[in-house]
């Protein structure tokens, strides 16, 4: 079910979390293109900073840096407190920050757990609920959340992060329907894996020609956003096909299947 976006970039507000590298800068310098003024979320500051003043300096645009630990519902809310106090209204949420932890549960530090939740599921749900009130009442904006093809089945060895990002698809897909009658639109997007920092800390046993492009990523989404998508599976045709597929095979061995995928990913 799709209703064609009429939403302006230009001159328009966009918050995007983890804006320092990976997607989240790819999202900033296409948006700043389109005539996007900019909030850059994320904890690197410098970074921030850096990217901010070469799409001011690129782009007739506003960036402001508000740097924030998503892991932190304290700076989550003074994060929202700061938008207020510098009186930005946000048009489009890029809610983009995210971490996987690709090791089996027991193995995995509760604490390590819990953060993983806070920043994939606890601050996207704080976000939207912050930030889509005056998006509604202005009749007019945009919420963008990250979830991931490892949100449409169990992964074990990677159990947290896939029910987190299954959380962001649901909750976004529930989110589309109850504003659907109002001016913001809700698109969640599902990517296999993209060459971004997200491997860094990982060994994965895949060849860059095997991961997407974050720029050609990023073009699809927002062209999915313009057409009022709802869920976006972007990038390659084999990543379409692996979230199609656990519909159709026994859960058992979509359990299966989805620890060989990270066993692949990560060699654990
Ligand atoms: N790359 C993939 O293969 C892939 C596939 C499917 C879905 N995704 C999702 O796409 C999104 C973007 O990932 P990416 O590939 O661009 O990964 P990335 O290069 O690792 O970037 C992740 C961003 O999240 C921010 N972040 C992490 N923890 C944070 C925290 N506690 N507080 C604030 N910001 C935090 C980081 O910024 P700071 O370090 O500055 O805080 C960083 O800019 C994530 O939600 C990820 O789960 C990625």
């Amino acid at each position: 079910m799709t209703k064609k976006s009429t939403f302006s970039y230009k001159g328009s507000t966009a918050l995007i979390t983890g804006a320092a590298g990976g997607l989240g800068e790819v999202f900033a310098e296409q948006l700043a293109e389109r005539g996007s003024n900019l909030v850059l979320v994320g904890r690197s500051a410098d970074k921030l900073q850096v990217l901010a003043q070469r799409l001011e300096q690129q782009n007739k645009i506003t960036a402001t840096v508000l740097t924030a630990d998503l892991a932190s519902s304290a700076e989550v809310e003074q994060l929202v407190s700061n938008l207020k106090t510098k009186r930005i209204d946000v048009d489009l949420l890029i809610n983009n920050a995210g971490f996987g932890v690709f090791q089996r549960f027991l193995e995995t530090p509760l604490a390590r757990q819990i953060e993983e939740i806070d920043v994939n599921v606890r601050a996207v749900v704080s976000l939207t609920h912050a930030l889509a009130p005056a998006m509604v009442a202005r009749n007019k904006g945009g919420v963008i959340n990250l979830s991931s093809s490892a949100g449409f089945q169990p992964l074990a060895g990677a159990g947290v992060y896939a029910a987190a990002k299954s959380f962001v698809l649901l909750f976004s897909e529930a989110l589309a329907q109850e504003l659907a009658p109002t001016g913001v639109h809700v698109l969640a997007v599902c990517p296999g894996p993209v060459a971004t920092g997200f491997f860094a800390d990982k060994k994965p046993d895949l060849g860059r020609h095997q991961m997407d492009d974050p720029k050609a990523i990023v073009e699809e989404v927002l062209r999915a956003f313009d057409r009022g998508k709802r869920v976006l599976v972007p990038g390659k045709l084999s990543v379409r096909l692996k979230t199609f597929l656990p519909r159709l095979f026994p859960r058992a061995l979509v359990v299966q299947f989805g620890e060989s995928v990270v066993r692949k990913l990560n060699r654990v």
